[in-house]
């Protein structure tokens, strides 16, 4: 336990413990101790005086016997609980035990437990693993795990997180082993910058925008493409003077009909207008190389030249 943001709250969340705890032991021995006065010209009938609808006494018994005990065993196993595991501030308990560690040990173990079967995935490039059915049943585990989240449990994507089924050409990098291991591992940020000054007010950024639907052959206005195409040459440089996009900026195809941040005028304006950061977080840190390497196996399996090319994103 170290989420405490100062050193006061560890001593305060102890005290309160120990105190409510041991006030618990103090009433117990108070009330053992209590007795009950008897009332001058009363005979002591064991009765505590109290007496309810004319004739409902209350006796006045010691408490059962189990029941202290279970009283006292309770105050027991919470002391003894305080001094082994950590719940006391910041106190970490005798046996250093964290939920964190726990799980990073069941990690590791389970690690080490499928470590022979990647070991023999791991011996083989991506690319023929792609033809190991044992290795895409794990890669699509891996894959409905840690990526189904983002990119659909079909792979297919969403508004901003790519179709993975898509062909190389509508991919933002090579659809390859190396860019997708490389992925996975370190993650990626696609920056588009806001355009808006390069390109002028809304109604260039209207044409432009109807010039870049012409690009894919999507329906457009004829006049406004012309006069924007000119404008062009401002995303050139990212997106290629043909449109078709440059892999190693990670700048994507506007030729093709796979619209990543939404089809239409108005969705370029707006990617013209604000640009785009858009971040795929590394996964490292969760998964090892060799369940990288699987699952790489599994996307790469997904899409290319042995599968029919996939659906356009369906116009509104
Ligand atoms: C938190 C969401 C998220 C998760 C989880 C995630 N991704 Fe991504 N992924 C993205 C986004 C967003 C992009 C696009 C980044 C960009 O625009 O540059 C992306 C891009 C990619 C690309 C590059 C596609 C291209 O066109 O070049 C690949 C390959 C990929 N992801 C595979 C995976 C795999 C495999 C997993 C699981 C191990 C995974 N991703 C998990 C959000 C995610
Ligand atoms: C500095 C490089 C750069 C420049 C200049 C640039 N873009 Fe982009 N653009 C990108 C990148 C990178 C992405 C992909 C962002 C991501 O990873 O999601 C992108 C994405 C887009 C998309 C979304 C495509 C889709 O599939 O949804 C459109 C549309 C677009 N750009 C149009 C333009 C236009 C029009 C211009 C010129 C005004 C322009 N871009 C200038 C780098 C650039």
């Amino acid at each position: 336990m170290s989420d405490f943001t100062n050193g006061f709250w560890p001593w305060y969340v102890a005290a309160i413990s120990l105190v409510s705890i041991l006030a618990c032991a103090l009433l117990l021995w108070l009330a053992g101790k209590a007795t009950v006065k008897v009332q001058a010209g009363q005979s002591n009938d064991n009765t505590t005086g109290h007496v309810w609808d004319g004739d409902l006494r209350e006796l006045n018994n010691p408490l059962p016997r189990w029941w202290m005990w279970l009283f006292i065993l309770t105050v027991v196993f919470a002391l003894g609980y305080l001094a082994i595991f950590p719940g006391l501030g910041s106190f970490k308990g005798l046996l250093n035990w964290s939920a964190d560690s726990e799980h990073s040990q069941d990690v590791t173990q389970f690690r080490a437990e499928v470590a022979p079967l990647y070991a023999g995935f791991s011996a083989q490039p991506v690319e023929a693993l792609v033809k190991d059915a044992r290795a895409l049943a794990v890669g699509e585990r891996l894959f409905m795990n840690n990526c189904a989240q983002c990119h659909g449990s079909d792979a297919r994507g969403s508004k901003s997180y790519p179709n993975l089924t898509n062909a190389n050409t509508a991919w933002l990098g090579e659809r390859s082993a190396a860019h997708i291991v490389q992925t996975v591992t370190n993650g990626r940020t696609g920056v588009m910058p806001p355009m808006a000054e390069a390109v002028g007010g809304e109604a260039q950024m209207s044409e432009l925008a109807n010039y870049v639907l012409s690009l894919s052959g999507s329906p457009h206005n004829e006049i406004k493409a012309f006069s924007g195409k000119a404008r062009f040459s401002a995303c050139a440089a990212c997106h290629g003077i043909d449109g078709k996009g440059n892999k190693t900026l990670g700048a994507p195809n506007l030729t093709d009909d796979y619209w990543l941040h939404g089809w239409g005028e108005a969705a370029i304006v707006n990617m013209i207008k604000n640009g785009k950061t858009n971040v795929m977080p590394a996964q490292a840190p969760k998964l090892t190389a060799d369940q990288i390497h699987v699952v790489a196996a599994y996307v790469l399996s997904l899409s290319g030249s042995s599968f029919p090319a996939p659906a356009a994103t369906p116009k509104p």
